[in-house]
């Protein structure tokens, strides 16, 4: 959510804050802009839009300059517009300001200010705290460094700021809580970023900030200090991350590129882990933590959106495989109820990005109360990683379309291999049905494939639906929660209203709006109450309401029934949802890219959702 950039050092800072916010730009496109530094002169230029607007209102601008910000934005302080747009300059014009985050005690700030006769070009937050800073620096002639602690010590909220002034022609001031940030140390050289996209290229070494963190970077120096001013050794690690992994690679979108990674995704997730033949699941996290997770008493899973989704399909696998109560919350409700958390109690955090403001806090939360946190997260090193007493990636790459795909089926097959091992070592299943399922797994990655050698299938399919104005998505069991993610894809993507049911459910209500212009898509693979589903695309058919579905190759019934379906490979209910969502993400695809949209960055969303 807002995707910030910095540079300094020997090369010219502008192509390389301008190649940074187009990497950057899936956390937030309402707005960019750029503040340069040259011979003791701040440039600074925004423009409302995404960044290959402010690329074209650049062209003849002085853009020289060795020291340089740059900030995209996803609004929430201000309506998207140029003076909204970031980076703020203070109110003596001498400091330049980008933010990520939100400054929740910014009211109270703005009204002292204003007493004292300040005024204000923006609506943001950022500017009162900027003016916030330039205040405090008057009246304790202190230094910028000096004023920004004192000013964070007393601001509430979220951020990751970086900070440039006239005076200081080298240096950036960077501070982070709550949003991420990565410096990229070369030679002679440092690079500032939301994440490590836009610093690849350029250097694998990095230093993670962390929460109440300062840096003060100079070309040839970084300098870490918490906000008592003790100086932190910075911890260097390396990227691991190629180029190629956050590039389109010839295809016209990333969500279709992160939809046909899914082979080589699933596989990458299972490889090293997954050992189908010899009947062995070894992931560290797990086999370390074995003790934990087998005599939980209850297994809480807490995530937003898609990773809600995998929560939810996991809360049926574990409880199925493993007989531990789970329950799946809401990381927004978890954090401001007033959860029972019992100590012992083993907390499954579910994260595509790992910066998910809401799942971040709620950890926070349970963690006080002594639970063991364990993350299913994709980006290496983020917070909810960090924050987590152990874990396991998805080792899906670098997600950059705004809707999460190729996460998701990660997430799910890192659950399900989770489920399997606490099962194995609890005995709660038995070792036929254990070896079928390790064998299912492993065939998932080609069985994708077969299913996305059919693309062209579900893109008639959805040229046909593109102008319907709802759909309705139904499941049962384990493809229930892909219901819900079938129709959040396809609300997300193509802006048309979807709802997701069980679909039994649907005869207490939602049947009142099938019509025969309602399409609704059955995800209806073969489990043992298929005929429920059978019945349930019968009422549906009785009310003339348009039926597509998602069947097994040998489905002659449902087929029948169906308006329009999509064949997909046989497979264990378990793992059968690595497999339905695959023509549920493309068919979002289809509907959004015939409708015009631009499906990587749909309207007012943003790939990682950093405040509350
Ligand atoms: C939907 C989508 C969002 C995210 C949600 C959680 O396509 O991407 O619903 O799943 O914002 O994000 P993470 O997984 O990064 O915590």
């Amino acid at each position: 959510m807002c995707g910030i950039v910095g540079y300094t050092g020997p090369r010219q800072a502008y192509p390389i804050i301008l190649k940074g916010l187009k990497r950057l730009e899936y956390r937030g496109y309402d707005s960019s802009g750029v503040a340069l530094l040259h011979e003791g002169k701040l440039n600074v230029y925004k423009k409302k839009g995404k960044v290959s607007e402010l690329e074209e209102a650049m062209i003849g601008k002085d853009v020289v300059g060795h020291l340089a910000i740059g900030h995209t934005r996803w609004a929430t302080h201000g309506e998207p517009s140029d003076r909204n747009a970031h980076p703020h300059t203070s109110a003596n014009g001498k400091i330049a300001m980008i933010h990520n985050g939100i400054i929740e005690n910014y009211a109270l700030i703005k009204q002292d200010l204003l007493k004292k006769g300040y005024t204000f070009t923006s609506d943001t937050d950022t500017e009162v705290l900027l003016n916030f800073i330039e205040d405090i620096q008057k009246n304790n002639d202190c230094t910028i460094e000096e004023a920004l602690r004192i000013a964070l010590k007393r601001v509430t909220g979220a951020y990751c700021i970086l900070l440039i002034e006239e005076s200081n022609p080298e240096t950036i001031i960077a501070a982070r809580k709550g949003s991420p940030l990565v410096i990229g140390i070369g030679k002679g050289e440092h690079f500032l970023a939301s994440d490590a996209s836009p610093i690849i290229e350029y250097t694998k070494e990095v230093v993670y900030v962390n929460d109440y963190e300062l840096a003060i970077v100079k070309p040839d120096e970084l300098i870490l200090k918490n906000l008592g001013n003790e100086k932190i050794t910075p911890y260097i690690t390396k990227l691991d991350m190629d180029l190629a992994a956050i590039e389109k690679g010839g295809y016209e979108h990333f969500m279709l590129k992160e939809i046909f990674e899914q082979p080589s995704t699933i596989f990458d997730c299972l490889r090293g882990r997954l050992y189908a033949k010899e009947g062995l699941i070894k992931m560290s996290g797990i086999d370390e933590n074995i003790e934990h997770l087998i005599n939980a008493n209850r297994i809480m899973i807490v995530a937003c959106g898609t990773s809600w989704h995998a929560g939810l399909v996991a809360e049926y696998i574990i409880e199925e495989l493993c007989r531990i109560p789970v329950e799946v919350e809401y990381a927004s409700e978890f954090r401001y109820r007033n959860p029972i958390i019992n100590k012992g109690d083993v907390i499954i955090a579910i994260s595509q990005s790992g910066e998910t403001a809401d799942t971040l806090v709620a950890l926070e939360k349970a963690k006080e109360n002594g639970a063991f946190i364990f993350g299913v997260v994709n980006a290496v090193g983020s917070s909810i990683a960090r924050i987590s007493n152990a874990g396991a990636y998805t080792h899906s790459g670098p997600e950059i379309g705004v809707a999460s795909t190729k996460a998701f089926t990660g997430q799910l097959a890192v659950l399900i291999m989770m489920a399997l091992s606490i099962a194995k070592h609890k005995k709660s299943i038995s070792d036929e049905r254990y070896s079928s399922l390790l064998n299912e797994l492993e065939q998932i990655p080609e069985k994708v494939e077969a299913i996305l050698k059919n693309s062209e299938n579900i893109k008639e399919i959805s040229e046909k639906y593109k102008n319907a104005s709802d759909f309705l998505f139904l499941g049962r069991g384990y493809n229930f929660p892909i219901a819900l993610e079938g129709a959040l894809k396809l609300k997300e993507i193509s802006y048309i209203h979807a709802e997701g049911y069980p679909a039994a459910e649907m005869k207490h209500g939602p049947i009142a709006l099938v019509d025969e212009n309602l399409p609704v898509v059955f995800i209806a693979t073969k489990d043992p109450y298929h005929e429920k589903i059978v019945s349930n695309m019968q009422e549906i058919k009785a009310r003339k309401g348009k039926i597509i579905s998602i069947v097994n190759e040998d489905d002659m019934i449902s087929r029948e029934l169906s308006n329009d379906f999509f064949s997909i490979p046989i497979t264990d209910e378990i793992t059968a949802p690595l497999l339905t969502v695959i023509p549920l993400q493309l068919m979002s695809y289809y509907v959004g890219i015939s409708k015009g949209i631009d499906v990587d960055k749909p309207r007012n969303l943003a790939k990682s959702v950093t405040v509350e």
